[in-house]
């Protein structure tokens, strides 16, 4: 199973590229910038990512992200997931980043588009991986540094497809950026939303209806109302679900009491993805193992998160159609 799930063409929809920011990096970036970091290890950096919650885990993040300055830095934080990617065989990824995490640290908004960018582009004709860029806002800021950061975009709408949304659910109902989401999409933006990881089934409601998103990042806690299971099944809603980081941060105590598979089995369209992978401890081989490994699933049932992924992507309808061929070759190669 661990070669068929390495081996299978993957498809990544919710990995925040500040959260791929492994701790030998990080001392390389301080290093390089100057910067004092709160560690003296690698060992100390792996002790204190010790989550009891979302809001604990975004401290620490928020603060590995400060070693990050230069375009350089950057480039190298994106080309490190990228070789990553090749590792795990992901052919696509659509990639969040968190302007505003580095324009409140006085870096421009252009240092990171364009440090990312770079990586992305090298990595179509070096590496065979495609990608697309979506920006989140923080949503535990205001509406005002939303709108601005949306402006600091628009130079860039040739580089990012979508906006999203992160940062602490709780106490930051989806309704705060309704505005700020109706102005991207005027501008064209496609749009999706981190709901009902913490929050309730309610959440997702809100940002479905309030901000119109295509797509919901986690989304686990729709479970808590069996209609609307039955309804995001039916209107094919899809969900980019976290299994280690759903673990790491409590939303679910165990793997074997997460409810991926259940949802997989009920026709809802959910996706397995790696989120901040550097804090919780896996990619994207790793995520499906732990998946894998807790349940009792086919391989057909594996591969069919991927075609919910390539489903879900933001990718043309030709290019849907040639990686859901490649898929279904890999399956009926490997089937038995
Ligand atoms: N949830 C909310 N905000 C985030 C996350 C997450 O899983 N990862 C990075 N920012
Ligand atoms: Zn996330």
């Amino acid at each position: 199973m661990k070669q068929f799930i390495q081996d299978l063409p993957k498809v990544e929809l919710h990995l925040h590229i500040e959260g791929t920011l492994e701790p030998e990096l990080m001392f390389e970036l301080a290093a390089r910038n100057n910067i004092t970091i709160p560690f003296e290890s690698f060992e100390d950096v792996r002790d204190a990512y010790n989550f009891h919650n979302l809001q604990s885990f975004l401290d620490i993040y928020y603060q590995g992200a400060n070693v990050l300055i230069t375009e350089q830095d950057f480039f190298d934080l994106t080309w490190a997931y990228l070789l990553r990617c090749k590792n795990d065989n992901v052919v696509h990824t659509e990639i969040f980043f968190d302007p505003q995490t580095h324009t409140e640290r006085g870096i421009s908004f252009d240092t990171v588009v364009n440090g990312i960018e770079r990586a992305l582009s090298k990595a179509v004709s070096e590496l065979n991986i495609t990608s697309q860029l979506i920006m989140c806002f923080l949503r535990h800021l205001d509406e005002e540094s939303a709108f601005t950061t949306l402006e600091q975009a628009l130079q860039h709408k040739d580089k990012i497809i979508a906006v999203g949304l992160d940062s602490s659910e709780n106490g930051n109902p989806a309704g705060k950026f309704e505005r700020v989401f109706k102005r991207a999409l005027n501008e064209g933006f496609l749009t999706v939303a981190h709901a009902g990881e913490e929050g309730p089934a309610s959440s997702i409601r809100d940002a479905l209806d309030l901000l119109q998103i295509t797509r919901i990042d986690h989304g686990v806690r729709c479970s808590d109302d069996e209609a609307f299971v039955q309804e995001l099944a039916r209107k094919k809603t899809p969900l980019t679900v976290c299994p280690l980081s759903n673990i790491k941060l409590k939303v679910f105590e165990e793997m074997s009491e997460h409810n991926i598979v259940e949802l997989l089995r009920k026709g809802v369209c959910v996706t397995i993805n790696s989120d901040d992978p550097a804090y919780f401890g896996g990619y994207m081989t790793d995520n499906f193992m732990a998946v894998s490994d807790a349940h009792n699933m086919t391989k057909a049932e594996i591969a069919q998160f991927t075609f919910n992924a390539i489903d879900a992507s933001f990718i043309s309808a030709l290019e849907k159609k040639r990686l859901f061929a490649i898929n279904e070759a890999y399956l009926t190669l490997h089937h038995s």
